[in-house]
């Protein structure tokens, strides 16, 4: 028997619904119940049915910041608004509103194409525009934090519709309220504020060689996109070829004291200052230099290219891909005594 499909005004609802095709890993997971949110106005009458409300939620976009371990034995909450809206200009700043469900890379373009700044650097992050602020995603010296005015969002607690100034976010690296506490807020779009004129961030290693290499004198923010996107699709395996997640973990950050000890003993591993005084490792150089880079047990695997992305060769399991990566937090720890964390969302 087919699955139920069940067309409300502004969602459907499909029970028994595949998650393979809806994460970037494309594990072969399945939910109890699946729903398009069209019109994000009717999410609380939607939570609020009967066979529903007393379900484990999750909210899913692109499935590109997720590792499903088994099914998902709740309801899947997919937000659909890909609208776009212009607000308004003042003081050299737009202001824009995007809902949760429009592409992240799209959104990216389109503030190019209207010749703002602020997300060039960010171009061709796989996810959407509703993900983005829950882990503030970041790439080639920013995050989407600074660009970022308000969300919007539903309040399970409290019950009502939100609006989170950025300071209420509470954003760190990979980091936000959204992602410490993520059963309570519904995110269903983001308003960003984007300059015409900003300094371009071209001190991250790679970006001027790039420019060069396009031969750009005077680049400008789509140059600098450009630039992004040439070394993202070289150094990272592209998720429409081959499963993955992006980085599978964080860059471990700790005290000077601690990260000069570790660095007496591998003088070659890379370090960043942090915020508030600390220091940021390469985590894909430790996983290279405990020896994982390349690692493949069946069908998951670490990256070849990138040390930080786990990879699904074909039909790795969760529950494998997750059993690989418990090893590679292992070869760190006994090479280092760190262990690192997880970058995606480990469900259920
Ligand atoms: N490196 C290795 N081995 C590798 C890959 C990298 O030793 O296999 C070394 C590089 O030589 C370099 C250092 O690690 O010295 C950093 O590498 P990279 O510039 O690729 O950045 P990253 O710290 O590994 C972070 C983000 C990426 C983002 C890049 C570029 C995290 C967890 N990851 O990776 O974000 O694209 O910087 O800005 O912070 C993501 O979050 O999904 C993601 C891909």
């Amino acid at each position: 028997m087919p699955p139920a499909r069940i067309d409300l005004p502004g969602c459907s609802l499909i029970e028994d619904a595949s998650l393979a095709e809806r994460n970037t890993l494309r594990v072969a997971a399945r939910c109890a119940w699946f729903a398009e949110l069209h019109d994000a106005s009717v999410l609380p009458a939607l939570l609020a049915r009967p066979a529903l409300h007393e379900l484990p939620l999750l909210v899913l976009g692109a499935g590109s910041n997720v590792l499903f371990t088994a099914d998902w034995p709740g309801l899947v909450v997919h937000p659909r608004d890909e609208r776009i809206e212009w607000l308004g200009e003042s003081d050299g700043y737009a202001h824009v509103r995007a809902g949760a469900g429009a592409n992240w890379d799209h959104f990216v373009r389109w503030t190019l194409a209207h010749e703002l700044m602020g997300l060039e650097n960010l171009v061709q992050i796989p996810g959407t525009v509703g993900a983005a602020p829950i882990q503030n995603i970041g790439a080639y010296g920013a995050e989407v934090a600074t660009c970022i005015e308000h969300v919007e969002a539903w309040d399970r607690h409290a019950r009502c519709w939100t609006r989170m100034d950025a300071v209420d976010c509470r954003f760190g690296y990979r980091d936000s309220c959204f992602k410490q506490a993520p059963d309570r807020w519904i995110i269903r779009a983001v308003h960003f504020v984007l300059p015409r004129v900003a300094p371009l961030q071209i001190e991250y290693a790679g970006i001027r060689e790039e420019l060069a290499a396009m031969r750009v004198d005077a680049p400008r923010a789509v140059h600098v996109a450009e630039a992004v996107a040439r070394l993202r699709a070289r150094k990272l395996p592209d998720p429409t070829q081959i499963g993955n997640a992006g980085s599978f973990f964080k860059n471990p950050e700790m005290d000077p004291a601690q990260a000069a000890s570790l660095q007496a003993r591998l003088p070659e591993l890379p370090a960043w200052p942090a915020d508030h005084g600390r220091v940021k490792l390469s985590a894909a150089w430790l996983i290279e230099r405990a020896g994982c880079k390349g690692l493949r047990q069946g069908d998951a695997g670490i990256s070849a290219r990138h040390a930080l992305v786990l990879v699904n060769h074909g039909h790795a399991s969760g529950a494998e891909l997750w059993a690989l990566a418990q090893q590679v937090r292992e070869a760190v720890h006994a090479l280092t005594g760190i262990w690192l964390e997880p970058e995606p969302r480990i469900l259920p």
